[in-house]
């Protein structure tokens, strides 16, 4: 018989992953505790954006015509217990108020929750990121609390989505990492990720604590070198050089590879900043800090870029003051294809201008209902046209398709003054400079 499978928290991650199972063959059911949430994705409507799920959520969700039906949401905790084969546990695990750590409530909570419903043979699945060490003690409290006892075990199989592309990497995730303790618990895994594995996604068999530590030391790496190049930014400003031909001319060297290699503003997003600060947390508490003091300064020089674009900003005004100057932003969330803001680069810079008196008006594709929860004392329009209106000066801080082809010359027509900043690298200059734009790029040569 084909396993049942259950995925607890329905955000980002838990709802292209019950999604993407469905779509794998398998009848699934999801666990919110948020009504609302439930209730929306029994719709078949996805509570953000992610290009391509709404469609994937459509050809599975029970009830909807045409559907294969293999798709149900759910807030009762019985019933996950009743059905489920296969557990995967994705809620989130936010940075702690005031500390590095993250926190592990939903997680604990979660756990804690589906643990008594456990009273048949299952595998529960941590996906969630999680400092090492959880998933030993987690696996103790299925122990202590599951009826079903033995027969209910704990794997660790850590996600690499990245949001805009979320749909695309769970169904062809390039790798799959199983942290288990029996080959029980392999089996059960290899089965779940069956077509992905026929069509050659790696399967990466480890103990709890390296699953666990791949993921952290994964998106570590990425912020390290995002912050590499950004610390080259700096030092090209200074010398004169130009960040995106050196970032170009390193990348062919297929050791270092070119992607996240665009220097800007820098990362923000719900991942790579508290995963950084979690791991450096962890990496304390188990006595091996030193190991990890490198990612201090990447986090650091990734802060320091959010400065550097205001400081930019108020240098392309004059020098030393927002104070009456208007200036349009574009861009709020963290990233394109994406709705969130949080810890957005973008939003942040916006923010600061603002705190420091300039009347600034934001526009995002996507981000616009975000941002304003965010941030509601911002100004916000309905499309960089507005956005633009008046402005002293133009910031491009996240780089979505649409502003890559926004005319320069229309654009010229309703700005104050030609002057446009590119956070994020993603702008051609030569089309902005022929249009008559003062045209500057973080860690690029003046023309
Ligand atoms: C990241 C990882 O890339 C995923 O592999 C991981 O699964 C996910 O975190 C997670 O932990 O769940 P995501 O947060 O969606 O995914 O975003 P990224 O695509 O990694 O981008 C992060 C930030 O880096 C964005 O603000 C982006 O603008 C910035 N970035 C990226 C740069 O500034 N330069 C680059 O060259 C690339």
């Amino acid at each position: 018989m084909a396993l049942k499978i259950t995925v607890i928290g329905t955000g980002y991650l838990g709802a292209t992953h019950a999604a993407a199972m469905a779509e794998m063959g398998f009848e699934v059911l999801g666990l919110d505790i948020v009504p609302e949430k439930i209730e929306m994705l029994s719709r078949g409507r996805v509570p953000m954006y992610e290009p391509g799920l709404e469609e994937l959520l459509h050809r599975h969700v029970a009830g909807i015509e045409g559907s294969t039906g293999r798709l149900r949401f759910t807030t009762s905790w019985e019933e996950v217990g009743d059905f489920g084969d296969v557990h995967f546990v994705c809620v989130n695990t936010p940075q702690k108020h005031g500390e590095y750590g993250c926190d592990m409530s939903y997680v604990d909570a979660a756990f804690g929750a589906l643990a008594p419903h456990l009273r048949k043979p299952s595998l529960v699945v941590g996906k969630s990121t999680v400092p090492v060490g959880s998933a030993e003690r987690l696996s103790r409290l299925l122990a202590e609390r599951a009826p079903a006892g033995v027969d209910v075990e704990l794997a660790w199989n850590p996600e690499f989505l990245r949001e805009g592309f979320a749909v695309q990497d769970t169904l062809h995730p390039d790798r799959i990492v199983a942290g288990v303790e029996s080959e029980r618990a392999e089996k059960v895994l290899r089965e779940v990720y069956e077509v992905p594995i026929g069509e050659g996604s790696p399967f990466v068999v480890t103990d709890f604590p390296t699953a666990e530590l791949v993921k952290t030391a994964a998106n570590s790496f990425l912020a390290t070198k995002i912050s590499f190049i950004n610390a080259m930014a700096e030092v090209c400003e200074a010398a004169g050089g130009d960040v995106a031909k050196l970032a170009e001319a390193i990348g062919h060297d297929d050791r270092i590879g070119a992607k996240f290699l665009r220097a800007g503003i820098g990362f923000g997003g719900g991942c790579l900043p508290k995963d950084i600060r979690a791991f450096m947390a962890r990496a304390g508490e188990l006595g091996a800090d030193q190991a990890l003091t490198f990612l201090r300064e990447i986090d650091s020089i990734n802060m320091r870029r959010r400065g550097q674009m205001v400081g930019m900003a108020r240098e392309a005004l004059g020098g030393d003051t927002f104070l009456g100057k208007r200036v349009a932003v574009l861009g709020a969330t963290f990233k394109p294809d994406s709705d969130d803001v949080r810890d957005s680069p973008a939003l942040n810079v916006a923010g600061q201008i603002h705190l420091q008196g300039g009347q600034v008006t934001v526009y995002d594709p996507k981000g616009m209902d975000n941002a304003r929860r965010v941030f509601p004392t911002l100004g916000y329009a309905d499309s960089a046209l507005e956005a633009a209106r008046g402005a002293d000066v133009v910031l491009h801080l996240t780089e979505w398709r649409e502003f890559r082809e926004v005319d320069p010359k229309e654009l010229g027509e309703v700005v104050n003054a030609r002057v446009i900043l590119d956070g994020r690298n993603a702008l051609d200059a030569d089309l902005w400079r022929a249009a008559g734009w003062t045209f500057r790029a973080m860690g690029r040569p003046r023309a």
